[in-house]
């Protein structure tokens, strides 16, 4: 198993955001986490990519004991992902921005190791170009992040987070602020993605882009997981129609 997440459990004062939850991701698997708003899916990303320590419950990936662990040290162990209010550096190139994710994957020897960024080498600008021509931004490489559009922005920080070269990716809402032909890029992306050996745990509310992507998808209510299964197991359940009462549908 990739990650193994048992029993993690997460409190903002009186708020159980994230309540005794399991969850598992094995070697190229998409697993798809949905819920209502305020349901605890952001929350339980950010304990497992270490922004977030949890109260309880323990964190594994690849067999090793995470619990508790930094992000940068997750980072460089495989983990990456991208937050659901994109967060770039906008006053950087969209080339640069990449750059900056590409950093844990860098030589360092002692000499670049006195620049804070570390220096690319011609092998790691070879990556990061190919990086920005498979998410569709190649002719933007140029351009200050803060001035892309923001369906452009979401697909940097895909970008950004795949140049660590991650076993397990992690994307809240990549598809927010999407138009239908970018959503269907998006879609072909992941799927492309998982054939590379990425496991993938995708947050999304376009639930047609989950079904169409992940072949297992957890449902979290109140910080609890509700459901677990297959998309056609989730899309019949009763207890996922009642969570979502009242605020979307899920069929
Ligand atoms: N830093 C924080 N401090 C206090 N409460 C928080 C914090 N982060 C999240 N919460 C609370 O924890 C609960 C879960 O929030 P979370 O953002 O994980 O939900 P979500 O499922 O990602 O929702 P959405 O679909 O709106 O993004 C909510 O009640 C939220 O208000
Ligand atoms: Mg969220």
């Amino acid at each position: 198993m990739l990650l193994e997440a048992a029993g993690v459990t997460k409190r903002f004062g009186g708020v159980v955001a994230v309540n005794a939850v399991d969850l598992a991701i094995s070697q190229r698997q998409a697993v798809g986490l949905i819920g209502p708003n305020g349901a605890g899916k952001t929350t339980l990303i950010n304990l497992i990519s270490g922004q977030l320590r949890a109260d309880a419950g323990a964190i594994r990936l690849a067999g090793a004991d995470v619990t508790g662990a930094p992000p940068h040290a997750l980072t460089a162990r495989g983990i990456a992902r991208t937050f659901q209010g994109v967060r770039l550096f906008k006053g950087l190139s969209t080339i640069e921005n990449v750059l900056v994710g590409r950093h844990v994957r860098m030589r360092a020897d002692a000499l670049r190791r006195l620049w804070p960024l570390g220096i690319p080498d011609r092998a790691d600008r070879d990556r990061v170009r190919a990086l920005l021509e498979r998410v569709g931004l190649t002719g933007r490489a140029e351009a200050l992040a803060g001035e892309l559009s923001y369906g452009d922005q979401r697909r940097l920080e895909i970008a950004r987070a795949l140049a660590s070269e991650p076993r397990l990716l992690l994307l809240d809402e990549p598809a927010a602020g999407m138009n239908p032909a970018e959503t269907g890029r998006l879609r072909d992306l992941i799927r492309a993605l998982i054939d590379e050996d990425i496991a993938i745990l995708l947050i999304e509310h376009d639930v047609r882009l989950v079904m169409g992507t992940c072949e297992r998808i957890a449902v979290l209510n109140f910080g609890r997981k509700i459901a677990e299964g297959g998309p056609a197991e989730i899309q019949s359940s009763v207890a996922v129609r009642e969570a979502y009462l009242g605020s979307e549908d899920v069929a």
